[in-house]
């Protein structure tokens, strides 16, 4: 299957290329050489391609400064779906669009495949309205906190800046692990829930999405939540690091000046009956 694909330098998509290139054909819309927000830009490039399926991953994904840049995100996250969907549809082909836990509001959970989105936040207000620009013809994989893309900036301290241009960004994991190695402290929230997803879980589901393939909502997440304390901790005894550098705070006081979260991102999924989810115990393990 030839798989078009948006975002394939990203965080997640670099990963999931990297896994899945012997089972499928990539051809990369790479930003150098096409810019999704321009529309003749897009409509070019799909006709010019032969693709089966697109996996669209692209997207602005700065909670915090989303909601300054609210015609950038709007742009990224709403046109350029839009423009990409208009060309799959025309074309008769598939398309898969990568969402968020963000599209909920997190205040009363668990939150499922059929649960309401309600956006408290505008990345998350952005990556719901790319949601409903699909008119229920595209399937929409909602995935939540990624970590462990072993081209992530802080799996390779040894390397020069030059040779770190060709990694990907900080996965919250990495973060919090160099938060802790240069002796800083951190304070994490106790009172909300988020759910760590290992990307090659994300990818590995993916691929059976890829070749069993509907027009609906999945969520591809880890199996289990904590709260942001609990993973700091771990993370901190996964890589031998103070622990007592982390600090407890509260939701109310971490989420001054910043914009808004879903407090209790407990998500599950009640269709992924296909691919089992590592928690992030189990998922940290494989972290060097
Ligand atoms: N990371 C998370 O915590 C998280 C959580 C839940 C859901 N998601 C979703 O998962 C997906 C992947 O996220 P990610 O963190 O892997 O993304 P990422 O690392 O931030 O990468 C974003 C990608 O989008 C590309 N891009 C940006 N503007 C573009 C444009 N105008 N035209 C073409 N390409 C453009 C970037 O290319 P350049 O780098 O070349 O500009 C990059 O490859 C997104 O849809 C995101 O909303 C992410």
């Amino acid at each position: 299957m030839n798989i078009a694909i948006t975002g394939a330098n990203g965080l997640v998509g670099s990963r999931i290329v990297e896994l899945l290139r012997d089972e499928f054909t990539f051809i990369p819309l790479n930003h150098s050489e096409v810019d999704i927000t321009d529309q003749k830009q897009v409509h070019k490039k799909l006709n010019d391609i032969d693709f089966d399926l697109l996996l669209h991953m692209a997207a602005y994904t700065n909670v915090d400064k989303a909601e300054e840049e609210k015609i950038i995100a709007h742009k990224l996250n709403v046109d350029a779906t839009k423009y990409l969907f208009n060309e799959v549809h025309t074309l008769n082909k598939k398309m898969i669009y990568v969402s968020t836990d963000f599209v909920f509001d997190g205040k009363n959970p668990p939150f499922d495949e059929n649960s309401k989105p309600n956006p408290v936040g505008y990345y998350g207000q952005s990556k719901y309205d790319g949601e409903l620009v699909l008119e229920k013809k595209a399937m929409v994989v909602r995935i939540t906190y990624p970590y462990g893309n072993t081209k992530s900036k802080k799996c390779h301290p040894e390397l020069d800046s030059g040779s770190r241009k060709k990694l990907v960004k900080q996965d919250f994991v990495q973060k919090i692990r160099s938060y802790l190695a240069n002796d800083k402290s951190l304070s994490m929230v106790t009172d909300s829930l988020m759910t760590p997803t290992y990307i090659d879980d994300i990818t590995l589901a993916l691929k059976y999405l890829m070749n069993n393939f509907s027009p609906e909502i999945f969520h591809i997440i880890g199996s289990k939540s904590y709260s942001p304390f609990e993973a700091g901790k771990m993370i901190a005894e996964h890589y031998q690091l103070p622990e007592w550098l982390i600090q407890p705070t509260t939701f109310e006081e971490y989420s001054k000046g910043k914009s808004p979260r879903p407090q209790f991102a407990e998500t599950k999924s009640i269709k992924n009956t296909f691919y089992e989810m590592r928690s992030f115990g189990e998922g940290l393990q494989y972290l060097t």
